[in-house]
């Protein structure tokens, strides 16, 4: 299963995500891939070693796509470039029993029409040509700009999740990334409800949710917890006691649940 985890800054999809991960890697291989600008998912999985992005190695990017790093428009790509041993050989392992990959992608250039970079050609080709087995699976962890995956790339997301938070600006995040993933065709698009303080915001942003057509997958309170993990660098998955962990547990069990091929 791949699962690319998208919504406005700031609104919670790298706690999601590395939550989701942790949780998942109990059971399951997980390559959990930074694709965010960012870069925040390593901290929030609690590992605080620098770390090179992909898009920063130049001899591989250069050895695997045959462009040189940093050239975009009008170089020769090498567009399916090959990338089977990428995940294993790029990854660092976390987690029990190493069964939980980091990758870290780095910028991403999203470029105009026709521009691809060659970090973006590494991730699309990661995300289409993983060969996941049956308990394998993928969390992106993404910006809200999601046009640069293409179709193709899109296709082979088995779902894509968008949070919002109470407020309109995250919600009309969510409508704006509905449209670009209709247009690549992502068709199984849910929404996880962040920082939700009460019963009033959460039946606020599920009303708007219903007017835009994206089904909800569940809801997560703001949680003390969470600042405290942070703050503490470590992942949200050690504070057993969290409101925010149990709700995003019940996620994590709605997913595998839901029946996507
Ligand atoms: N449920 C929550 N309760 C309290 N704070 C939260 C919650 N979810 C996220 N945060 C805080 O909000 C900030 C942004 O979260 P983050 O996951 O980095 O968002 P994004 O990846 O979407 O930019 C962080 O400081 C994080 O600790
Ligand atoms: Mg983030």
């Amino acid at each position: 299963m791949k699962i690319a985890v998208t919504g406005k800054g700031g609104v919670g999809k790298t706690t999601l995500s590395s939550t989701l991960s942790c949780i998942f890697a109990k059971h399951y291989k997980v390559f959990a891939i930074d694709a965010d600008p960012d870069m925040n998912l390593a901290s929030s999985l609690g590992i605080h070693d620098k770390i090179t992005p992909i898009s920063k190695m130049n001899d591989l990017i250069r050895d695997r796509t045959g462009a040189e790093p940093g050239s975009s428009f009008g170089e020769v790509f090498k567009i399916n470039p090959k990338i089977s041993d990428l995940p294993e050989a790029l990854s660092i392992d976390y987690g029990p029993n190493g069964n939980l990959k980091l990758l870290v992608m780095g910028t991403v250039d999203k470029g105009g029409d026709g521009c691809i970079c060659p970090a973006s050609v590494l991730l699309k080709a990661i995300l289409r040509h993983m060969i996941l087995k049956k308990d394998e699976l993928i969390i992106l962890d993404m910006e809200a700009g999601i046009e640069h995956l293409g179709r193709k790339t899109a296709e082979s997301v088995n779902m894509m999740i968008v949070v919002v938070e109470p407020g309109l600006k995250s919600l009309e995040t969510a409508q704006r990334i509905k449209k670009l993933a209709g247009d690549i065709g992502v068709l199984n698009i849910k929404a996880v409800i962040n920082k939700v303080s009460s019963s009033y915001e959460e039946e606020f942003v599920q009303e708007k949710l219903e007017e835009i057509g994206i089904e909800t997958l569940g809801s997560i309170p703001r949680d003390e917890s969470v600042i405290k993990s942070d703050m503490e660098g470590k992942s949200l998955n050690h504070y057993k006691e969290s409101v925010a962990l149990k709700s995003v547990q019940k996620i994590a069990k709605k997913i595998l649940e839901s029946d996507i091929d």
